[in-house]
């Protein structure tokens, strides 16, 4: 493939065709207009001001400190020709999760998930489904009655049953796997978020809510796999037996889910990849499918690695990201050891230009990072080079 930095450039998804599928996390703002831009940077400026104003303090994020939203970056980004090229699965960053589509009791907006259902389907490429349940990105009217109170329990349920069979009715022919739940393990004791981890779902609906939206999922998506979906698992041993201790009952229930999603929003340090390949491994022996579905690899240690402190802004030097492309190349080489095994199936990396990954800024609000493959003008980095060689 030609590109305008004049040399062949090769594909990623082609060098792993024989192991496992590499997908990408595509920002809805490389599939809009000028003029949707323009609304969504509105759009986002009220949300923002609306998070501003119902943030509470947690111990890792004491003040508000997060950065305003800025306009978006105008004319075609160089992200949208990498999608399309070098990747044979997509999911949608945002586009695809409960707050972007439910509106209202029977008002859906599916023009952003529709778009990037076409731009699969017009690339060849398989598309996942992220997410349907999940404590963070709900819309509010969903937990609420009329008068503004909690809801009940059976209308409640009501609605996700309908917010699930919605959604696979539009796309079932379309998704290769759905992430069911997300994030529902908590990083306090690693049982089940509860209502004062902030999961409205299990405060509402009870512990049960996870069986019923795989038994309904199962039905609402015959064909695609059934993602349990997490951060951390291959880096914290507790949650990484919390989720296995969950899946060990959901089994043992006859509930429906087949694949473990490991999110590995992970650094140049941390995790070993023997820790990695552990979590995969406990995890197929329980006969279940992993997939790694939100990968990036951050230049920057955690702050629990780095006497609780978090790093400065580094300099972007060739040998860190030489450090980073040997990182990324040894973790990829387990990767195709877990898929001849027989258990890893997919692997997707969470955005594709560094310029646009979700890092800048997370978990510091004015630190940018360079995690992904691809720099800012989406020139291939040495992790590219290395991972297609
Ligand atoms: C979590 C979610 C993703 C995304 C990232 C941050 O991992 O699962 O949808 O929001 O956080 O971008």
């Amino acid at each position: 493939m030609q590109t305008k930095h004049n040399k062949i450039m090769k594909r990623l998804f082609e060098s792993y065709k024989d192991y496992f599928r590499v997908g990408a996390a595509i920002s809805g703002i490389i599939l809009m207009s000028e003029e949707e831009k323009v609304e969504h940077f509105e759009k986002m400026k009220i949300r923002y001001a609306d998070f501003k104003k119902n943030f509470k303090p947690t111990p890792e994020f004491p003040e508000f400190k997060f950065p305003e939203p800025k306009p978006l970056p105008t004319g075609r980004l160089p992200d949208y020709e990498l999608a399309a090229n070098q990747f044979n699965l997509v999911v949608a960053e945002n586009e695809c999760k409960m707050g972007s589509i439910y509106n209202g009791e029977n008002d859906f907006d599916f023009k952003m998930a529709d778009r990037l259902r076409d731009f699969a389907r017009t690339n060849g490429q398989d598309m996942r489904w992220h997410t349907l349940v999940w404590h963070n990105q709900s819309p509010k009217w969903i937990f609420e009655d009329e008068k503004g109170e909690k809801v009940s329990k059976e209308v409640l349920e009501e609605r996700l049953k309908k917010y699930i069979f919605t959604v696979g009715e539009r796309y079932r022919d379309d998704i290769c796997s759905v992430d069911v739940v997300n994030e529902c393990i908590s990083d306090k004791n690693f049982i089940l978020r509860d209502g004062a981890d902030r999961s409205q779902w299990f405060d509402i609906l009870g512990p049960d809510y996870i069986d019923k939206a795989f038994f309904w999922a199962k039905e609402a998506f015959p064909k695609s796999s059934l993602v349990i979906n997490d951060y951390n698992l291959e880096i914290v041993p507790g949650k990484r037996q919390g989720m296995y201790n969950l899946l060990k009952g959901l089994l043992e229930r006859g509930v429906p889910v087949d694949t473990v999603g490991l999110q590995m929003h992970i650094n140049i340090e941390n995790p070993p990849v023997s820790e990695i390949e552990k979590t995969i491994e406990l995890y197929g022996s329980l006969g279940l499918n992993v997939i790694v579905t939100e990968m990036e690899i951050s230049v920057y240690p955690d702050k629990e690695q780095n006497n609780g402190k978090f790093d400065p802004r580094r300099e972007y030097t060739p040998e860190l990201f030489e450090q980073q492309a040997e990182r990324y190349y040894q973790i990829f080489e387990c990767f195709k050891k877990e898929a001849k095994a027989g258990i890893l199936k997919d692997v997707v990396l969470w955005g594709i230009t560094d310029r646009m990954s979700w890092k800048n800024g997370f978990p510091v609000p004015d630190r940018t990072d360079v995690p992904l493959l691809f720099d800012g003008e989406g020139k291939p980095k040495a992790a590219f080079d290395r991972l297609t060689k």
